[in-house]
C-alpha cells in the first residue's frame, strides 16, 4: 500500500475533482427561450423515487433563473467522445440571456416526453425533472429534481435496464474550478482513459471570453 501524503485546503478541491457525473442541463424560461450548460456535479441524490441534484452558482446562472420561473429541467448524460464533449465545453460558455446553446454548440433537441426543457439527441441518457428543492449557501446553490420520466438511447441497457457501459461510456470532469474561455482545456475522464478538450466555438463571443471571463478565471 502506498504511504499517505496530506494535503493543504489550497489543494483540497483538485484532491476531489471529479464532483459528480457530466451532465448537460436543458431548461426553458417563462417565454419559452431554451437554455443549455455544462455542469459536474450532477448526483443521483436517491434511488426510489429517483432524485437527482446538481450544484450552480446562486446568481447570475440562467438555469437557476429558469428553474425559479418554470421549476423544470432535463439532465442528458453525454457519453465519453471527443467531439461530443467539445460541444459540451461550448454550452458551458456564458452566452447571453435567450442565446440557444443547443444552436450555437451544433447540438440536436428533442422534445421531452414529460417535461418543456427539451432532450438533447446526442447525449445518451436523459432524465426529465421536476424541482423539489433548492438551498442556497456560500453563493451556491444545490438543486435537487425529481425524475418523472428517463430515457435511453436503444440498444445502451439489457432487458432490465442495467445499463451496457461500453455503450454508454459515462464522462465525468476532471477540473477543479470551472475556467470558461474556449481555449481552455477542460480534462476529461471516462472509459478508463483522460482526454483534454476545449470548446471549438468561433462566434462573435470568442474572443470577448478570452479577454474577460478566460482572464478574470486564471488569476
Ligand atoms: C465541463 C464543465 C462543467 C461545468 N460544471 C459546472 C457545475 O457543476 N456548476 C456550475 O455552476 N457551473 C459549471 N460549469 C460552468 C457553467 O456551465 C457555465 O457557468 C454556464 O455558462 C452556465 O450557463 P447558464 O448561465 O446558461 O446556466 C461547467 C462548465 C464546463 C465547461
Amino acid at each position: 500500500m502506498a504511504e499517505k501524503r496530506n494535503y493543504e485546503p489550497a489543494h483540497w478541491d483538485r484532491l476531489f475533482a471529479t464532483p459528480g457525473i457530466l451532465a448537460v442541463i436543458t431548461t426553458v424560461d417563462g417565454q419559452g427561450r431554451v437554455n443549455a450548460a455544462a455542469f459536474a456535479t450532477c448526483v443521483r441524490a436517491v434511488h426510489q423515487p429517483l432524485q437527482i441534484s446538481f450544484v450552480t452558482y446562486a446568481e447570475g446562472t440562467q438555469t437557476y433563473r429558469n428553474i425559479c420561473e418554470t421549476g423544470q429541467f432535463v439532465v442528458n448524460l453525454p457519453g465519453f467522445r471527443k467531439e461530443l464533449l467539445e460541444k459540451v465545453c461550448t454550452v458551458g460558455l456564458p452566452f447571453d440571456q435567450g442565446v440557444n446553446e443547443i444552436e450555437q454548440a451544433g447540438l440536436t433537441a428533442l422534445p421531452a416526453t414529460r417535461v418543456g426543457p427539451p432532450r438533447i439527441a446526442e447525449c445518451g441518457r436523459h432524465f426529465e425533472c421536476e424541482l423539489v428543492w433548492t438551498k442556497e449557501w456560500l453563493g451556491r446553490v444545490v438543486i435537487m429534481g425529481n425524475v418523472v420520466a428517463a430515457s435511453a438511447d436503444d440498444g445502451s441497457t439489457d432487458q432490465e435496464g442495467f445499463i451496457d457501459w461500453d455503450a454508454v461510456t459515462p464522462a465525468l470532469y476532471c477540473g477543479s474550478t470551472y475556467f470558461r474561455a474556449p481555449d481552455y482545456q477542460h480534462s476529461f475522464v471516462g472509459n478508463g482513459a483522460v482526454v483534454a478538450v476545449s470548446s471549438p466555438y468561433e462566434g462573435p463571443e470568442a474572443q470577448h471570453y478570452r479577454d474577460t471571463v478566460g482572464a478574470a478565471s486564471r488569476r
